[in-house]
């Protein structure tokens, strides 16, 4: 019997940590917005194994945290175990930095504050600490370069070039944040070129951005339910999901792929809750297999669960989960027991789900989507742009029918 020596402990909560190139850019996402920036930009090179860049424009690191923040167990997020109860930030094990510069072949990162004259670019070894220290004319903000991921470790790099899903992977991890976060720039560029592969400038809300994702005629099927409780603790719910009727091949797929939950607008596993609307859909839609699209964030009090369950935290565990559940199963029963107030426009079963995302059964999406303009739609097919002018339309109507329902709740 032997202690493992610092080296492969490190390489073993590595590989943990970042399983694939989808966990490592979901780890630099996640730093990106924690850094409250307000645009990130990933680019891949060969799917990722050869090079990852992601920049943003947040906080900037300062020399110091730069040459500190690839060391295992590193964070400016929490001061010890007891602020996990209430931190709303992604990270704050300070793991992901270390893991990537254990895990690449270079690692580097460039970095400049708001209020600096100039920043710091930064090398780093396979331990995380500095090795080459470079003034640099940078923005505000951070890039990260990683190269030759996975380069120690050749089954992983087999795995990952053989995995016909890891794009789709990818891509998903870009949706969940750009559909959370709908104020920010998302843009995911493939091979080196300017190519876009899914770019979502600012938006106004999550509806807008599952619009601008898979098209406007399949976010039309979808209406918005919100509640709020106060027992056991206060928490709410703010959800997407298809209005009574809709055409079944717009608001639906054969995967869950299009199925996004949240706690506190972290990306999270929540099969209870998920199937509690799955079921409810269902029910009212008479198909027993096929999953609705979904929107859902549940918003609860910080020190009400525990995501630090596995590496990627998406599982969670919520305490009064079975009460929170007993009110959804009611909400959402109730959603769809109720006669629509109007019932949708009936859709031609043959309208193309979107026009830049394809399902395909496996549930894989292997998809070329590019933010539009309102000038770029001009130039689309007369279909494509009245089903864009029918959503605004819809989403204006809905929005004075909101402001004079509150209106009237007032007086
Ligand atoms: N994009 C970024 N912008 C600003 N600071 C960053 C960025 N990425 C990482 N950092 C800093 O490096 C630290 C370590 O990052 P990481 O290893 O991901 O751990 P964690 O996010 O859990 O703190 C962070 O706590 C943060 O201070
Ligand atoms: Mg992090």
């Amino acid at each position: 019997m032997h202690q493992l020596d610092a080296v492969s402990i490190s390489r073993l909560s590595s590989e943990q940590v970042i399983i694939d190139v989808a966990s490592a850019i979901k780890e630099l996402v996640e730093n990106a917005i924690d850094s409250n920036a307000k645009s990130v930009t990933v680019q891949l090179s060969k799917g990722g194994l050869d090079k990852i860049v992601v920049t943003d424009d947040g906080s900037g690191m300062d020399q110091m945290s730069l040459e500190l923040c690839a060391q295992r167990h590193t964070t400016s997020k929490i001061e010890s175990y007891d602020d996990i109860s209430s931190t709303l930030t992604y990270g704050f094990r300070g793991e992901a930095l270390a893991s990537l510069a254990s895990l690449c072949k270079t690692f580097e990162i460039a970095s400049k504050p708001h209020n600096a004259s100039c920043g710091y670019s930064v090398s780093y070894n396979d331990k995380g600490q500095p090795i080459r220290t470079q003034k640099v004319a940078a923005s505000v903000g951070t890039k990260v370069i990683c190269t030759g991921l996975f380069h120690n470790a050749p089954v992983r790099k087999e795995i990952h070039k053989k995995n016909k899903g890891a794009m789709a992977k990818i891509m998903k991890i870009m949706y969940e944040y750009a559909i959370v976060h709908p104020a920010m720039t998302f843009k995911l560029l493939k091979n080196d070129s300017n190519d876009a592969n899914f770019v979502k400038q600012p938006l106004a809300d999550h509806l807008d951005v599952l619009a601008n994702i898979y098209g406007p005629n399949v976010a039309d099927t979808l209406e918005e339910v919100t509640h709020s409780a106060d027992v056991p603790y206060t928490w709410s719910i703010n959800a997407l999901i298809p209005s009574y009727g809709t055409d079944i091949n717009l608001c639906s797929c054969s995967s869950d792929q299009r199925i996004f939950l949240y706690v506190n607008k972290r990306p999270v596993t929540l099969s209870g809750i998920k199937q509690i609307v799955v079921n409810a859909w269902r029910h009212s839609s008479m198909n027993s297999s096929r999953y609705p699209i979904i929107f859902l964030n549940l918003t609860v009090p910080p020190n009400s669960y525990d995501i630090n369950l596995s590496a990627d935290k998406k599982k969670i565990e919520i305490e009064h989960q079975d009460q929170i559940c007993e009110s959804l199963k009611t909400i959402f029963g109730d959603f769809y027991k109720s006669i629509p107030k109007s019932k949708p426009d009936a859709v031609s079963e043959t309208v193309q789900i979107s026009s830049q995302t394809v399902i395909d059964e496996q549930g894989s999406e292997e998809s070329t989507v590019v933010s539009e303009t309102e000038d770029q739609l001009e130039k689309k097919n007369p279909k494509e742009k009245s089903n864009e002018s029918v959503f605004k339309e819809k989403k204006r109507k809905k929005e004075i029918s909101d402001a004079t329902q509150n209106k009237k709740k007032k007086d």
